[in-house]
């Protein structure tokens, strides 16, 4: 079996659910349940015995040390993380807590456990570390794609915090001769994706007619990429790769923020359509402080070398993703009339209109 850290959030979730759908091999999923962890979002597998769950957080030696010796996985793949990039700008503590902090101890129990394997069992064993395309900073215009060779250059505490895990990963490797991976993903969208992010977050704000927030002139740009593709990525990472080896997945799906709001309010109006067209709500507000220009991503190693290629073009994949909320309303409204959500957009929305 595997053992995935965070498995109940966005990617995770979707991880868990294609794993045991495609791989058919157990997985026991350790996640804190933040309040980006939803149990819901494998109710799906909620009697399957492929599953096993274990609230906890990934920064407890203890209980990690007792999940390896207990079940003993022959892989571990992190996901576990503080994901948002407005909350590191707000309050970094959590963000050094988990993406720093809970790697390390995940790092050093894998060590110890992997230490006492032997033969094909220590053979086998991985430890893949799921990371971003924000370790390596900013592009301008002209910039050519981020490449598994870009140096790291991060701007804000999340990616900062992301680049120390990293790093850490790395030095467990070329130390230790750990089996590590490194995956370094762009912008991922899809089901389950928790409603703070923007593609979630325009839809849900959209269907109640609520302002369409975007920062600064929204001529930022990020590289899109659908959700279960980047998870057929790291399968592939996990299955085929040599040890020690980074690997950047992308969709090569460039868009301006302003490109990807019109196409959900185009695909919206078709789908859903309302008095006026849904581009009425769209408001400018205030920029993100430190706001990264633009991210793309140079994904060639890992089309060449595992031959992974996205399945989904962003056209294809947002008009599923969107679909997909609107036939699963009533995950969006659990999540809508929480509080802890509620107090986040009132107070971050609030502080950022001007
Ligand atoms: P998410 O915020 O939706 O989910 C994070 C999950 O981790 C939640 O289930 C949460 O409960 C759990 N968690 C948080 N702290 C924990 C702790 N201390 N112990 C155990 N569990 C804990 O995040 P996501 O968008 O699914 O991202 C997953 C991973 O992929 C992260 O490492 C993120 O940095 C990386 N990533 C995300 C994107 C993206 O676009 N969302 C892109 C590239 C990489
Ligand atoms: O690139 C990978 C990263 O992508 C991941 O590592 C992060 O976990 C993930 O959150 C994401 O980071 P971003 O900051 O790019 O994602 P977010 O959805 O927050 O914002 C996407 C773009 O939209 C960004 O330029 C900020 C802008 N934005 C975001 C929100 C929430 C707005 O204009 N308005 C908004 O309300």
């Amino acid at each position: 079996m595997i053992l995935v850290t965070g498995g109940c959030g966005f990617i995770g979730a979707n991880f868990v659910l294609d794993w045991i759908n495609i791989v058919k091999e157990p997985v026991i999923v350790l996640d804190k349940l933040t309040y980006a962890g939803n149990i819901n979002n494998l109710d799906s597998l909620r009697h399957s015995p492929e599953l096993i769950f274990i609230k906890g957080d990934i920064n407890d030696p203890p209980l990690v040390e007792s999940i390896l010796t207990q079940h003993r996985p022959r892989a571990m793949l992190n996901f576990a993380a503080e994901s948002h990039v407005d909350r590191s700008i707000r309050k970094p503590d959590d963000f050094i807590h988990t993406n720093i902090n809970g790697t390390f101890c995940l790092l050093e129990n894998a060590r110890q456990y992997w230490q006492h394997l032997s033969g094909n069992e220590k053979e086998a064993f991985r430890f893949l570390q799921v990371s971003t395309d924000e370790v390596y900073g900013s592009l301008t215009a002209q910039d050519p794609a981020f490449s598994e060779t870009t140096p790291y250059h991060p701007k804000n505490p999340y990616s900062a915090s992301k680049a120390a895990a990293d790093h850490l990963v790395s030095a467990f490797h070329h130390t230790y001769g750990m089996p590590t991976l490194i995956t370094n993903c762009s912008n991922n969208y899809g089901p389950y994706q928790f409603p703070e992010k923007l593609i979630p977050l325009l839809i849900l704000n959209a269907l109640q007619n609520k302002p369409l927030f975007i920062y600064g002139d929204g001529l930022q740009i990020r590289d899109w990429l659908y959700v279960k593709d980047h998870c057929e990525g790291i399968r592939k990472v996990l299955a085929d790769s040599p040890i020690g080896e980074t690997f950047n997945i992308g969709g090569n799906f460039e868009k301006t923020n302003l490109e990807v709001v019109h196409t959900v309010c185009n695909i919206l109006d078709q789908l859903k359509p309302a008095k006026h067209s849904y581009k009425t709500l769209i408001t400018h507000i205030e920029d993100r402080p430190g706001h990264d220009r633009r991210y793309a991503i140079d994904s060639k190693k890992i089309q060449t070398k595992l031959n992974w290629q996205p399945t989904e073009t962003f056209e294809s994949g947002i008009r599923k993703t969107i679909q997909w909320y609107l036939d699963n309303l009533a995950w969006f409204d659990t999540l809508k009339n929480n509080n802890h959500y509620q107090n986040w957009i009132n107070s971050h929305y609030k502080e950022s209109a001007t």
